[in-house]
């Protein structure tokens, strides 16, 4: 199974694949929105599932042991790091889109762009965090604040097109909206499960 740095290098290549694709697609010359729209929603689903990987790892660790849930634990940093290279591939994009046409993007923005950007700021946060010197210069306390944060945030920007979607009765955002709400649900039955060893404990 891969591991570690190989995932990011795999995530790369894809990434690097899918944009070479998607923009130099033909027809791609004489209106490039399509391609770029499409890249954008790749971005967005690659993240997703790397996300909703890392989002469960501990948890499902927790509660169902088993190679796969071990390999999620183990490789958490590195799918972590390959969802903000996807996430970066999905800002890039939005820009392409935006000099596409500066004045109707513009009209386009409102407080999901607030939100998006604070995402943005949280998940630089936590990449630069990530790597042994600027974790110990935060300190524990601190970088599980920082973390925690920054994952629920992620939760809540991936939870906004999809939810919004669910409720209008688009039928595919179903899926991503269920194992969004589903893994969060495994996280609460997690928490719960430790909280009634440390009562039985003390
Ligand atoms: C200010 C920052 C952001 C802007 C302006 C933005 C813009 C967009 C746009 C224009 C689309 C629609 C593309 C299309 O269907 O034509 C989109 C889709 C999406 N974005 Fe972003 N985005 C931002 C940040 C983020 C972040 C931080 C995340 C998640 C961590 C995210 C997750 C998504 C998702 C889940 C979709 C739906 C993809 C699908 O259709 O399956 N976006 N974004």
């Amino acid at each position: 199974m891969l591991r570690r740095w190989a995932l990011v290098g795999w995530a790369a290549a894809a990434l690097a694949a899918a944009s070479a694709l998607t923009l130099a697609a033909p027809g791609a010359g004489d209106d490039p929105e399509p391609g770029i729209r499409a890249l954008i929603r790749f971005t967005a689903r690659l993240s997703l599932g790397l996300f909703l990987v890392v989002f469960a790892a501990s948890s499902w660790q927790k509660l169902a042991p088993s190679r796969p849930s071990r390999w999620a634990v183990q490789n958490r940093r590195h799918l972590g790091l390959a969802m903000a290279l996807s996430q970066l591939v999905h800002a890039m994009a939005i820009l392409m889109l935006a000099n596409l046409d500066p004045a109707r993007f513009r009209r386009g923005l409102g407080l999901g762009t607030v939100g998006g950007l604070t995402t943005y700021l949280l998940m630089m946060l936590m990449v630069v965090t990530s790597f042994d010197g600027p974790t110990r210069w935060l300190g524990r306390k601190r970088w599980r604040i920082l973390h925690s944060a920054g994952m629920y945030m992620l939760a809540l920007t991936f939870l906004d097109p999809y939810g919004v979607r669910t409720a209008r009765g688009v039928g595919l955002a179903v899926l991503p909206t269920v194992l969004l709400l589903g893994v969060r649900a495994l996280r609460l039955a997690a928490r719960r499960g430790r909280a009634k060893v440390i009562a039985r404990s003390s």
